[in-house]
C-alpha cells in the first residue's frame, strides 16, 4: 500500500523542528567561543581562581558510590524508560488499545472503579514502581549521609556552578572530584532531579488522578487540572533534557571512570567493565521495551483487571 504523504501540518512541525535544531546548534557554538573568550580575560581568570567550580562537602560525608546506588540508578532509568513511553502515548492523546477496570477486591471502594486507557494504566503501574526504587534510594541517601554529595549546603554553590558551567562550555572540563564529591553544577541538577521534580511529578500526576471526587475540581489557578497537566508535562521535558545533557557529559568527561564508579562502584580510570555492564544494561533496556509493548501490558493487565480490547482501526 501506497505510504501516505506528510500533511501541511506534519511538514511545518518538521521544518520548525529542524529550524530549532540548527538556531540551538548556532547558539551551542556561539556560547562556546564566548565562554573560550571570557576564561582569558583577567576577570574571567580571576573568577575561575576564586571559585573554582565545586565546593567540599560538610567533614564526614562519605565518599565512592555504594551497591545501593548502582542499583537505585540503574532502576531509575530502567523504569523512566517506560514512563516517558506511555508519557508520550498519554500526551499524544493517541487512542489506547485497550481500557482496563480494576477489580474491586482490594482496596475495595464503595464507588465503582474507573475504567482507564492502556497507556494510563501502565503509566501508573510503572510510575508505582519507579516511586517505590525512589524511596529506598532516598532513604538510603539520607541514612548513610549521601545526602548531603547532592544537597548544596553553602550559597557558594551558586558561583561554584556558574564557573563549573563557563568550563564546561569552553570544553576544558572541570575538575573530576566525582568519587570524594561533584562539581557545584551536578550538585545542583542531581539534587534538583532528586528533590524537586521528582515530588513535582509526584504531587501534579496524583491531582491528575481520576479518583477525586467533582467538587474537588477547580478550572482555574494552581490547583486546576489544567495547570497540574502543564506542570507534570514540564516534568517529561526537564528529564528528557537532563538525560541528554548528563549522558552526553558521562560519556564526554571520562567514559571508562564515570562508567566504572556509577555501575560498579570502583575508581578505575582504566578498566572496561563498567563500560560493559552499562552496554549490557542498554541491551536489557531495549530488550524489555520490545518485550513490554502494549499487547504484553495488555497480558499482564488481564491478569489483574478487566481488560477490554479496542477493534483496531482501519487504516
Ligand atoms: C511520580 C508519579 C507520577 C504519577 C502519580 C503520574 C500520574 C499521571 C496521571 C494520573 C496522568 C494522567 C493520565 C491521563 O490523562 O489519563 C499522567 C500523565 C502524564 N504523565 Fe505522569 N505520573 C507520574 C510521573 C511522571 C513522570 C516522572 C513523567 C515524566 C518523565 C510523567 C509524564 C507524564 C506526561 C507527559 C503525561 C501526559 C500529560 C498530558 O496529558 O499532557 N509522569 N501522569
Ligand atoms: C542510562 C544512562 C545513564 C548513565 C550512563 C548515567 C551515569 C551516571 C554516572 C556515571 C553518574 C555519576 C556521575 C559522575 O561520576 O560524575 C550518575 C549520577 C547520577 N545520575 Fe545518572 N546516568 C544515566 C541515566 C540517568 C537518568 C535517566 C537519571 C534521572 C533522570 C540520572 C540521574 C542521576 C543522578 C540523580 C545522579 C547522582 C546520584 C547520587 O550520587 O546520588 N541518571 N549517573
Amino acid at each position: 500500500m501506497p505510504e501516505a504523504s506528510p500533511t501541511p501540518r506534519e511538514r511545518s512541525r518538521v521544518r520548525r523542528a529542524v529550524a530549532l535544531a540548527v538556531i540551538g546548534l548556532v547558539g551551542l557554538v556561539v556560547a562556546v567561543m564566548i565562554a573560550r573568550w571570557w576564561r582569558e580575560t583577567d576577570a574571567g581568570g580571576v573568577f575561575l581562581a576564586q571559585y573554582p567550580g565545586s565546593v567540599a562537602p560538610p567533614a564526614g560525608t562519605p565518599t565512592g558510590f555504594p551497591a545501593w546506588l548502582s542499583w537505585t540508578h540503574a532502576l531509575n532509568a530502567f523504569f523512566l524508560l517506560f514512563i516517558v513511553s506511555s508519557a508520550l502515548h498519554l500526551r499524544a492523546g493517541t487512542r489506547p488499545p485497550a481500557f482496563v477496570t480494576r477489580r474491586n477486591r482490594w482496596p475495595r471502594t464503595a464507588g465503582a472503579p474507573k475504567r482507564l486507557g492502556l497507556h494510563t494504566w501502565w503509566h501508573l503501574v510503572v510510575v508505582t514502581l519507579w516511586v517505590a526504587t525512589g524511596l529506598v534510594y532516598v532513604t538510603l541517601l539520607l541514612v548513610s549521609g549521601h545526602w548531603a554529595r547532592i544537597v548544596p549546603t553553602e550559597w557558594s554553590v551558586i558561583p561554584n556552578a556558574i564557573s563549573a558551567g563557563v568550563q564546561y562550555l569552553s570544553l576544558d572540563w572541570p575538575a573530576h572530584t566525582s568519587w570524594a564529591y561533584y562539581n557545584a553544577l551536578q550538585v545542583l541538577f542531581y539534587g534538583a532531579t532528586v528533590f524537586l521534580a521528582a515530588p513535582v511529578a509526584l504531587v501534579t500526576g496524583l491531582r491528575l488522578s481520576p479518583v477525586w471526587p467533582d467538587r474537588w475540581m477547580r478550572n482555574h489557578g494552581p490547583l486546576s487540572d489544567a495547570w497540574a497537566r502543564r506542570t507534570h508535562s514540564l516534568v517529561l521535558w526537564f528529564y528528557l533534557a537532563f538525560t541528554v545533557v548528563h549522558v552526553g557529559l558521562v560519556l564526554l568527561t571520562g567514559a571508562r571512570r564515570n562508567l566504572n564508579a556509577m555501575y560498579l562502584g570502583i575508581d578505575d580510570g582504566e578498566s572496561w567493565l563498567g563500560a560493559i555492564v552499562f552496554a549490557v544494561s542498554v541491551v536489557v533496556m531495549a530488550a524489555a521495551w520490545v518485550l513490554l509493548r502494549p499487547p504484553a501490558q495488555i497480558t499482564i493487565a488481564e491478569r489483574v483487571a478487566d481488560v477490554r480490547r479496542m477493534p483496531v482501526a482501519p487504516r
